[in-house]
This record gives C-alpha cells, structure tokens and sequence, in this order.
C-alpha cells in the first residue's frame, strides 16, 4: 500500500476512539519514556491495535499513544518512536507525526536522547535544539507530494519556533535547570559514530548527534506545525571520552535524569497553555 493510502487507512482506524482533539504532540524519547505514568491518562491507543502504523522494534521503546491534559493542555503522546534503521521507509518513519496532525494537534514538542558533540557538553545535560542537520537521512517528503498536507518545496528558515525557544529558556530559568542550546543532526544509524565522523560533523556546526527527530520535524514543518525539541545529552559522542558506548549506558544514565527532564516539559507546555 502506498504510504498517503496508509495514513489515511490508520486514522479511519482511530478517529472514532479519540477522547478530545489536542492541540499538542509530545514525542517522548528515551529519558521521557515514563513521562505518560506521570500524568492523568484518558486513552491510551497502542499502535499494535492500528492496522498498517509502523511498530517499533527496539527495546526500552513501548508502542501506544496516550491522550491526557497536561497542565491542562491537551496532549497527545508517543510513548515510543519508529526509527530509521529499523528498516522502514522514511515515509513510514513520519506517519506517526502526520497522523498526530490529522487528530488535529497543531504544535510538536520533540525529545530525545543524543550524544554531546559541543566541547563544552557534558553528559546529563539538556540541549534545547535551536535548528537541526537533517542532509545525512533521506527526507520523508521525496516522492509525490500530498498537496493535501503542505507544499512541494516548504521552506526551513524556522523549523523550531522562536516563540518556544523563548518560552523553553524561560521555564529551564525558572526550575533552575541548566539548558544548553543547539544544532542537532540525525545520522541513521544503528552503529554509533566514528570519531572521525564526529569530529567532521562537528566542523560542520552539530551540537548533538542522534537518530531520530530531525526527519519527524521535516514532515511536521512542511504540515504547518509550530516545532520545538529539547534534546538530553545522555553521552559524550566517540572520540570525546574513553567511554564506549552501549545503548544500556545511555538507556541509564537517560533515566537518571528522568525528572528534571520531566519538570522541564511539564513547565514548558505549562507556559504554552497559557501562551
Ligand atoms: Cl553518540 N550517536 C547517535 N547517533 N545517537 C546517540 C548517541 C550517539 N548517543 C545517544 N544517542
């Protein structure tokens, strides 16, 4: 089936279970995973129970949406991402984030966890993303375009809104978080980088590196929708420490972090509500 057929197939398979229309999509990554156990839930749509929605395959990563007002926003939530190098289209990738805009959501807020590749980074941070690299994946919007969500050749000047980076600095002031900011760049993965790889891109102005979340924000931006995203540093990249890396290391030291990472989203779609 043809990936538009598909988006429209899984939202006739949800539209009639949906408790209320949100004007938020959260994407939780991993930090943020049990983000949902710490709200009020309304409904929770595993993706498994939605005929052609991709499914993600790695662990630690659960599979539902989950509707709830949070700060008395209405949110919904992806507890749980498809990634590129699970081996799905990237058209299949961005379903998710174009069916959110189908239930009506009109900003996303995007998380994840990333490796520190700014000097001055030190794991455990949070990076709030002021623009991102996304020339090292396939864009999600190759092939026809749907006219239908937004335009042929969308412009990027402003993918993560100013607005929030505002509202983002702000709250982080406010909770007494320290924040760092900068340009995130998605590679596919699944290998970690190279040092050499990390030390080119870091010529090239990346700040973080990770595997998701800039294709989700190409799909969003070219549907209209107002982006913002904050990443968590959840390691320094190759090269930069003696470490190596495992994705346990970064699961750990990404729930550690939990909270704070928490407060701030809370506090920043808090101030959106109000906004
Ligand atoms: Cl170092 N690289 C990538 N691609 N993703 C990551 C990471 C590094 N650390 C956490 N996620």
């Amino acid at each position: 089936m043809k990936s538009e057929e598909k988006l429209d197939q899984c939202y006739e398979a949800v539209k009639d279970q949906l408790p209320f229309v949100p004007k938020l999509a959260l994407i939780l990554g991993s930090g943020l995973g049990d983000y949902a156990d710490h709200v009020t839930v309304e409904k929770v749509i595993p993706y498994e129970s939605i005929e052609g929605f991709p499914r993600s395959t790695v662990a630690g990563h659960k599979g539902q949406f989950v509707y709830a007002k949070v700060e008395g926003v209405p949110t919904v939530m992806m507890q749980g991402r498809v990634h590129y190098y699970e081996g799905y289209p990237m058209q299949d990738v961005v379903l998710p984030v174009r069916l959110m805009k189908k239930m009506g959501a009109e900003i996303l807020f995007l998380t994840n966890a990333a490796g520190g590749v700014n000097e001055n980074f030190h794991a455990g941070d949070l990076m709030m993303i002021t623009d991102q690299i996304s020339s090292f994946v396939p864009s999600p919007l190759i092939g026809a375009n749907r006219e239908d969500l937004g335009p042929r050749f969308p412009d990027m000047s402003e993918i993560y809104r100013r607005e929030y980076r505002k509202i983002i600095r702000e709250s982080s002031k406010a909770l007494n978080i320290d924040l760092q900011e900068g340009t995130y760049l998605q590679f596919t993965g699944p290998a970690y980088e190279s040092p050499a790889e990390i030390r080119m891109v870091r010529t090239l102005g990346a700040d973080a590196v990770g595997m998701s979340t800039a294709c989700e924000a190409v799909a969003a931006n070219h549907m209209g929708m107002k982006i913002l995203g904050i990443s968590f540093i959840s390691n320094l990249a190759a090269g930069m420490s003696t470490q190596p890396l495992s994705h346990k290391e970064v699961q750990e030291a990404a729930d550690l972090a939990a909270p704070k990472f928490r407060a701030l989203v809370t506090e920043v779609i808090r101030r959106i509500g109000e906004h």
